[in-house]
């Protein structure tokens, strides 16, 4: 057995949790459909990952850092968004501002389930939610 590289050449990184322990893929994936689960993304900024409706998980992942002053905040599924509770931004699903001061979405980055791991790598192709090139690369 071979465990996988934990960075990539891609500058991709293995899913940990908050204490720097891999999160096997198996273990989020039986969270039920809509799941929002945080692992430690890229640079161990908190990323939530979405369980899809299919049991698969969202290829991409949205990184939990308020594009305002840069809290953290949970997901809020009574609202079904993510609300920020420094300034009152709110984020929709898929990390678009639907209320503001926040100026602009959520930073994306790429998710592949590989095996038992779960792979992040950076985004750096259009927006899909904008049809723009990211305002993070
Ligand atoms: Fe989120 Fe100000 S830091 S609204």
């Amino acid at each position: 057995f071979i465990p996988p590289s934990e960075v990539g050449e891609d500058g991709s990184i293995i899913a940990k949790d908050i204490n720097g322990n891999i999160i096997p893929a198996g273990q989020i994936l039986a969270e039920p459909p809509g799941t929002r689960a945080l692992v430690a993304g890229l640079a161990g900024e908190p990323t939530y990952l979405t369980v899809r409706e299919d049991g698969t998980l969202h290829p991409w992942g949205i990184v939990d850092n308020c594009t305002h002053l840069g809290c953290t905040f949970p997901w809020n599924p009574n609202d079904e968004q993510f609300q920020c509770p420094c300034h009152g931004s709110r984020y929709d699903p898929e990390g678009r501002v639907v209320r503001g001061p926040a100026p602009l979405p959520w930073q994306l980055t790429r998710v592949n389930v590989e095996g038992d791991y779960i792979r992040i790598s950076p985004w750096t192709e259009t927006d899909p939610r904008t049809g723009e090139k990211p305002w993070w690369v």
